[in-house]
């Protein structure tokens, strides 16, 4: 009911409303979501009972200055619940940002699985995505160095199949009983929780360099994959082999992949650090701008199929987690696509309540055998019981699956459901038999029958024991760059730790990768040669086993790869600017012809353009045309951009030249690499180049990634912009850039 104070709400509220119910309701779930949305509009206040709140601003008191009364059940209820607003944070992966969307398969997969939400490419499979770091809280940095987990649940027919992966392949451990371990260690440590969502600590180090078989996925989280430039410009992989199953019952392997369409990109370590103090919620914005804005974040599902008869014919071992299959033996088939169309509501209601599981299956897919995964199947559900408060988190409007749910599992806290049958079990005749049990021709689930006959035994297979043949392939898969960037990350991490063995431990293990990996690493930390890790290598064995048989071996055949392509990010996506945020450096008297070309050129690219000036507010450009600008450099650092153009305009470039932040704008895009751009008298704000230089420039480059121009150049200018954007960095200036103050 219209009251007349509803009548006065301003457009403002309207605005706000409108964010409430964003995004067309264009699935299953968000259909079936909609009926527990509330947003308040056009409603009065009323207390959970429903009854109307006249005043919200003063509790009920004897006389005015009077102590409280407990009669005030108004005051009680909202300060009860407010008491009780938090639930315990996830004991990995608390921080996290998630998102809507639909997956849609490009044709049917019936050669390989029967699930059925990979069969008609006319079907869009409602999906909630979520991506995470795992060691931070929920209140930590998004740049933090770390894994990112890519969580997707989709709301299939057949039921929630989970899909609960990372941006990196491979893990750090084996088997699930190490952990705890691996994690208590990677926390901030016991005694003053410190450092918070860091792994360059003691703690961590001291668990890895004991444990061989984290050497793999060290090479992963020391690379710039652990620093993304977007969680829309990462890969995500399942990581554990999973079955699929036709229906002939036939199986195979089966490694799960997404590939992002814009490629992937990382940020420098310099900048993400500084990422961290100007915006520790870099990761979520953009991903949410993104949504908002339309640009529409996307990945291909790819698939590497083995057929059951080529289990033994790597390597590797297929169950062990710290092995890739590299694409170059098994290529990754792309066969769908997903899309992130709509950001959430409610941040708690649904990114934080949402429950993901690796045991989330439907009929088509299955476990093998992998002792992380196993671990894993059993962790999940316990922890969420203990997070969300009892065992009826599934009838949480995000975790419902849109197939109908038909059990006798009753009662517990919160309940929901009204089971209305007088017949709680089953066999029964009371309730007819129902609900009955699905034969798998009516889509009943049944395990694949995989044979097993062994001796029980607390072992792993013998391949397993191969710790650094594949880190080594990362390593050697890398370009300079890229190497580089390892080097510097271990360093940093190692040189930070307090105890002079753990970090000489850690160079000696890193040996067994690469020698020269090694002596690199070393030689930073200040240690004159490689130290001798004392055998055995690996400490994790146990009580009575025998040493020998737990040390490292590499694989007797030789190995069949020496490099591989896909393992590098310089060999990624380069052909598009587009989601791309270019600041243009301006002040009063700024050229504002060349501001409207490179806008528009941007805008055609599908990239970004904001007005960065020395103060906020309206700036006064060349012929008295105001400038509306984004941010003040008071707010913002050109960390937060992949490019900076700086227009001409004697004043502007008198103004910024004067201005020491607005040289350290530039300075840190060249420093990191960053494509600039500059026109006219803005030339002047390039680091590194002279006069001379400068007066050649003709709309061309000046550097790689370094375009300028005199004014009428801007087209050019702008052309050679977008491209250079569109190849991320520009690190063939990476060394000259150490030399710019930054
Ligand atoms: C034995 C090994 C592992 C155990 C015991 C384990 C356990 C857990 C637990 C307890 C959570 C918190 C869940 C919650 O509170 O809802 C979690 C979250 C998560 N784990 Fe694992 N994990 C293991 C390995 C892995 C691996 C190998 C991956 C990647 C393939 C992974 C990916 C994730 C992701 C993405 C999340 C966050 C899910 C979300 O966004 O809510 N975990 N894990």
């Amino acid at each position: 009911m219209a009251t007349k104070r509803n009548a006065k709400r301003t457009k403002r509220d309207k605005v706000t409303d409108h964010n409430v119910t964003n995004g067309n309701v264009t699935n299953d779930k968000l259909r079936a979501l909609e009926g527990f949305r509330e947003s308040g509009a056009d409603e009065m206040l009323t207390t959970n009972q429903g009854t109307r709140i006249n005043d919200n601003q003063n509790s009920l008191k004897a006389g005015a200055r009077g102590p409280s009364l407990l009669e005030d059940f108004i005051l009680r209820e909202k300060i009860t619940h407010f008491d009780h607003e938090r639930i315990p944070e996830r004991v990995v992966h608390a921080r996290g940002v998630a998102a809507h969307g639909y997956f849609r398969v490009y044709e049917p997969l019936s050669r390989l699985t029967k699930a059925k939400f990979l069969q008609d490419p006319g079907a869009k499979t409602p999906v909630f995505v979520r991506f995470s770091t795992v060691a931070g809280s929920r209140g930590s940095s998004d740049l933090a160095r770390d894994v990112r987990g890519f969580a997707v649940k989709f709301y299939t027919e057949e039921g929630n199949f989970d899909l609960v992966g990372n941006n990196m392949p491979v893990f750090f451990i084996q088997d699930a009983v190490k952990f705890p371990d691996l994690i208590h260690a990677v926390k901030p440590e016991p005694r003053h929780e410190m450092p918070q969502a860091a792994s360059a600590h003691d703690t961590f180090w001291d668990f890895i360099s004991l444990m061989p078989e984290s050497m793999h996925m060290i090479m992963w989280v020391m690379s710039d994959r652990a620093i993304p430039r977007s969680l829309r410009m990462m890969e995500g992989f399942g990581v554990h082999t999973f079955r699929f199953v036709d229906d002939r019952g036939a199986s195979r392997f089966v490694k799960f992949h997404w590939k992002p369409l814009l490629g992937v990109h990382s940020v420098l370590w310099d900048e993400a650090q500084k990422i961290s103090g100007k915006d520790p919620d870099f990761h979520r914005r953009d991903l949410w701008e993104a949504i908002e804005g339309g640009a529409y974040p996307e990945w291909e599902l790819g698939l590497q199929v083995i057929e059951e008869a080529d289990e033994h014919a790597f390597d590797f071992d297929l169950l062990d987690p710290t092995k890739i299959v590299p694409e170059e033996l098994v290529p990754v088939q792309r066969v769908g696509r997903l899309t992130l169309d709509r950001n959430p509501d409610n941040f708690f209601a649904e990114t934080e309540q949402v429950a993901f599981h690796p045991g989330h299956i439907v009929p088509g897919i299955d476990f093998t055998d992998d002792p992380l995964l196993q671990g894993r199947l059993f962790s999940y559900t316990d922890t969420q019981l203990i997070r969300l408060g009892g065992p009826n988190f599934h009838e949480i409007p995000i975790n419902r699956p849109v197939a109908p749910v038909h059990n006798n599992q009753r009662d517990g806290h919160m309940r929901q459901a009204i089971n209305t049958s007088r017949a709680s079990y089953e066999p029964n005749t009371i309730a007819g038999g129902c609900p009955f049990q699905a034969g798998a021709q009516m889509g009943g689930f049944v395990s694949y029958p995989e044979r097993i006959a062994d001796a029980k035994a607390r072992r792993r297979g013998e391949k397993f024991f191969d710790h650094f043949s594949q880190a080594t392939l990362f390593w050697k898969s890398q370009s300079e760059t890229e190497q580089d960037h390892i080097v510097q990350a271990l360093r940093f991490e190692l040189g930070k730790l307090e105890t002079t063995a753990i970090r000489e431990r850690m160079v000696g293990m890193l040996a067994n990768v690469d020698r020269g990996l090694a002596e690199q690493v070393a030689a930073g930390l200040g240690l004159p040669a490689i130290p001798n890790v004392e055998p055995p290598l690996n400490r994790s064995i146990p009580a009575d086993g025998n040493p020998k048989d737990f040390e490292p071996r590499r694989s007797k055949s030789t190995p069949a790869l020496e490099r591989s392509a896909a393992l590098s990010m310089a060999n990624t996506v380069k052909d598009t600017a587009k989601t791309r945020k270019v600041a243009i450096l301006a002040a009063d008297g700024v050229d504002t012809a060349a501001i409207d070309a490179m806008k528009k050129a941007l805008a055609a690219a599908g990239a970004m353009a904001k007005v960065v000036a020395p103060r906020g507010g309206t700036l006064s450009g060349t012929r008295g045309i105001k400038v509306p600008v984004d941010f003040s450099l008071l707010t913002v650092g050109s960390v937060l951009f992949d490019a900076v153009f700086v227009p001409g305009g004697t004043e502007s470039v008198k103004a910024l030249t004067a201005d020491a932040r607005a040289v350290l704008f530039v300075n840190e895009a060249y420093k990191h690499c960053k494509a600039l751009a500059a026109t006219g008298e803005g030339i002047a704000m390039v680091p590194n180049h002279t006069g001379a230089d400068r007066g050649r420039a003709k709309g061309g480059t000046l550097e790689e990634g370094i375009v300028a121009g005199g004014d009428g150049d801007i087209a050019r200018v702008a052309a050679e912009l977008v491209k250079a954007l569109a190849r991320h960095r520009a690190w063939s200036r990476e060394a000259k850039g150490q030399l710019v103050p930054a």
